[in-house]
């Protein structure tokens, strides 16, 4: 831990939820936030300029510690050169706290990125409100997103940032369409202890898919999407198929196949690969068949010879917020 961070020392933190991306035939446009998981990042003035970070906790050693590899920094970074001017140029110095597995495709670095983000905004904002819903601080946690995950996809960035279930329309410039889905329901989020990076999963992708399956997914997608705003679990479940990307994902994740089918009849009405894999999600009319779910889902992973962590947890209207 770092030593106390808190308003009397000058410190803003920041947390940012977990999020599961693609869900479904929504490949880098789809996420949404989920509850009771995320990183914090702590912020606060200093004198020299750039940032710097002072620790991070929860990562086990993994993540760099150079300020322009890590995605919290290289996104605080981004709010900086934004907003400050000089000659009054001041730096930051950050500290994160991981609550997210690494590689699990739960958002990770995205959560710490929109953190990151979203504490140097409090701090360097000259003034101005702080307002998740700016194209300055979509704009910065991307910057950071790319550090780790090559690529400028805002699936993650997106509900991490803004909460709720979010339609990615565009990055350059930002453009997007968040909701809150009026299907009531509880997610189950299994992650098996392998890691899959987001640069290797994206590797697994064909370059081209055929005219076939891109009419599935679209027919899917725009399903998904009225299934959830009406709440009609039938269309949700008949819906969230991936046609494109999720029969390359899966190969990588031994026994994704039969953790989908067994949280199906465990109870869960719908699931597939979050994000990048490995961590399967499964949605649930209730808490207790997201829970029969979940461990339907790691049963079948320990019969891989797979540890995982389960998390049951729902759809999470709110997005990053000061703690
Ligand atoms: N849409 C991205 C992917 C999310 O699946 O590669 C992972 O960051």
């Amino acid at each position: 831990m770092i030593d106390t961070p808190g308003r009397a020392e000058g410190w803003v933190s920041v947390f940012a939820p977990a999020s599961v991306s693609n869900v479904g035939p929504g490949f880098d446009a789809f996420g949404f936030a989920i509850e009771a998981i995320g990183d914090t990042v702590h912020a606060r003035l200093r004198s020299e300029p750039g940032v710097r970070i002072v620790s991070i906790t929860g990562d086990g050693g993994a993540l760099p510690r150079e300020a322009e590899r890590n995605t919290a920094s290289v996104a605080a970074a981004s709010m900086l050169r934004r907003f400050s001017a000089p000659p009054e140029t001041p730096g930051l110095e950050i500290a994160v706290d991981k609550g997210l597995p690494l590689c699990s495709g739960l958002g990770s670095s995205a959560a710490s990125a929109v953190a990151g983000a979203v504490a140097a905004m409090h701090l360097v904002g000259a003034g101005r409100e702080v307002d998740v819903t700016s194209p300055e601080v979509f704009e910065a946690a991307l910057d950071g997103e790319m550090v780790a995950a090559g690529g400028r996809h805002a699936d993650n960035v997106a509900p991490s940032l803004l909460g709720g279930f979010v339609i990615v329309r565009g990055v350059d410039p930002p453009r997007w369409a968040r909701f809150e889905p009026a299907l009531r329901c509880h997610v189950a989020v299994v992650t098996p202890q392998i890691e899959i990076s987001t640069r290797a999963a994206r590797e697994a992708l064909p370059e081209s898919v055929s005219l076939a399956d891109a009419v599935r997914n679209w027919s899917n997608a725009a399903t998904l999407v009225l299934g959830l705003v009406q709440g009609d679990r039938d269309l949700v479940a008949d819906a969230l198929v991936d046609a494109v990307v999720e029969p390359h994902r899966a190969k990588l994740i031994p026994g994704a196949e039969a953790a989908r089918a067994a949280a199906r009849e465990a109870g869960a009405f719908a699931g597939g690969v979050s994000g990048s894999g490995p961590t399967m999600f499964a949605l649930a009319e209730n808490e207790m068949a997201a829970a029969a779910a979940a461990a339907a889902m790691a049963e079948v992973f320990a019969g891989e010879g797979l540890a995982s962590v389960s998390t049951t947890t729902t759809i999470c209207p709110e997005g990053a917020r000061e703690r």
